[in-house]
């Protein structure tokens, strides 16, 4: 190990293998990529790059651990999850570590993240046992019907770097309630929190083969592709770009798997005169500067009506002047860096091209070469135009661009003019625009008054290209299941003695 995480309560959960059929291992080939810091560059440690050949070993340890897997009672499974749960908990503090080692985000968001990550495994533990089935009124005289549910089979996750920990509980949860087994592809950037979840896996009693864990980096359209294109595998999940979730569509079109895809988002963040200006800019500092926007549900575009559009710009710069940019593990250090430079490249090109266009920086603007590669000042820039890059491109960091709009359908037009829907807020304190708006907006979850929508009791989703499926909830289970009808025929005879 190169630069050195602040040491563990428990250093066993620092791993450096994959966790394949209960067991730790290596890639066959042997060979290992390297994960680095985003806040220092340095290389802090090298996991298995694995293969083809790696990945269809975890499929078929899945695959052998199904049978018996998918027999457990939901109570059975609960329990597992529960431990899991707890033991996410009792660990919070190293977890939390670990994140911010590799993703970068301030120590205080990642101990969110973990609460937040183990919060799927409680909810997950609580529908395991109450997953119905229907009695179905039959229409052929002397039929009866009903319905099981039963676990789709082997599933594929695959998940993304920003929320190293929540994403994958996210998708093992309900994946484990229903009885299904899993191979996921932990991220090339963040594969040791994910690790450190595959140990707690173990020590709960997860049964072997039933979770497995994969790492890579240069080999991950590989491992994608194995996935996808695996008869065995029945299902797939993946978090991540509209770009990577339509070539998954693809692959998997000829084994024809079950898919939820929650994929890229473009938030409008809309501000109407008659909002509470203080509501509204505290929402849109959450929404926007959540993870450095690194996040698919933060606000791309904050539209703001032209009565409040001053003030607003305002007291948002304000509150973005007392933020602390630097390493995840200082003190008082409100904002973390990019994961890497091809995010710093995107954001700043974003910038630039709203400064040719007329956008004016109200604050920040610029790289932080002193503090890294990676960071970039959190920025403010209002007199935005539709036509500028940012208001049709996710930017995928803090840059906050400002809209003036007048009208209530010119702003709804514009919202919605994206071709994903993931998530949209609005402020207001007119009750029938509440309705009205909410209704009209393009997108799969609506925050209104509040720039955090994330809760494992809510379903989690998008619509148009930001994919479908939801997460989360009581909905997110039914994923992972599918719907098996029985008939019983002959059973409308008289009663004996009749
Ligand atoms: C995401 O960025 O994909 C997830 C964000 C969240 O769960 O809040």
């Amino acid at each position: 190990m190169g630069h050195s995480v602040p040491p563990l309560n428990d250093q066993s959960l620092l791993k450096s293998q994959a966790y394949v059929n209960g067991e730790w291992i290596d890639a066959k080939s042997g060979k290992t990529f390297e994960v680095t810091d985003p806040s220092t560059g340095k290389v802090i440690g090298t996991m298995p790059e694995m293969n083809k050949e790696d990945t269809e070993a975890a499929i078929s340890a899945a695959a052998a651990a199904l049978p018996s897997f998918r027999k457990t009672t939901g109570r059975e499974r609960s329990r597992m999850l529960r431990k899991w749960y707890q033991l996410m908990v009792d660990n919070a503090e190293d977890l939390a570590k670990l994140i911010t080692w590799e993703n970068g985000k301030p120590i205080a968001d990642a101990k969110g993240e973990v609460t937040y990550a183990s919060n799927f495994f409680e909810w997950f533990a609580e529908e395991a046992p109450r997953i119905y089935g229907d009695t179905v009124v039959a229409s052929i005289p002397g039929n009866r019907v009903y319905t099981i549910k039963e676990p789709v089979g082997v599933c594929g996750l695959i998940t993304p770097w920003n929320f190293p920990a929540a994403m994958i509980t996210r998708k093992i949860g309900p994946a484990l309630a229903a009885g299904c087994t899993v191979v996921a592809k932990s991220p090339g950037e963040t594969p040791f929190t994910a690790a450190a979840l595959a140990e707690l896996a173990h020590r709960a009693g997860i049964p072997k083969g039933v979770v497995n864990f994969i790492t890579a980096l240069k080999n991950t359209a590989e491992v994608g592709e194995t996935i996808t294109s695996s008869n065995t595998v029945r299902k797939v999940s993946f978090t991540g770009s509209t770009g990577v979730g339509k070539l998954l569509m693809k692959q998997s079109a000829d084994t024809l798997k079950k898919l939820s895809f929650e994929l890229g988002g473009n938030a409008p963040f809309i501000v109407f005169d008659d909002a509470d200006l203080d509501t509204a800019v505290t929402g849109a500092i959450t929404s926007k500067f959540r993870s450095s926007g690194q996040t698919c549900v933060c606000a791309n575009r904050i539209y703001v009506q032209s009565g409040i559009y001053d003030k607003f710009a305002e007291a948002f710069t304000e509150k973005v002047k007392g933020f602390k940019v630097g390493g995840g593990y200082e003190e008082g250090v409100t904002h973390g860096p990019l994961i890497h430079d091809r995010a710093v490249s995107k954001v700043e090109k974003h910038v630039r091209d709203a400064e040719e266009q007329g956008g004016k920086v109200l604050i920040g603007g610029q790289k932080m070469p002193d503090l890294g590669d990676n960071f970039f000042q959190p920025t403010v820039i209002r007199d935005m135009t539709a036509d500028m890059q940012l208001a049709h491109e996710e930017t995928f960091g803090p840059v906050a661009g400002l809209f003036k709009f007048d009208t209530e359908a010119e702003v709804v037009k514009n919202a919605n003019d994206a071709d994903v829907g993931l998530a949209g807020y609005f402020f207001s304190r007119d009750l029938q625009r509440c309705y009205r708006v909410a209704e009209a907006l393009e997108v799969g979850m609506v925050g209104i008054n509040t720039g955090l929508v994330s809760d494992p009791a809510a379903p989690f989703g998008g619509v148009k290209w930001s994919g479908f499926g939801r997460e989360g909830s009581k909905y997110g289970i039914e994923e992972y299941l599918t719907i098996k009808m029985i008939t019983l025929g002959g059973m409308g005879q008289p009663l004996q003695g009749s």
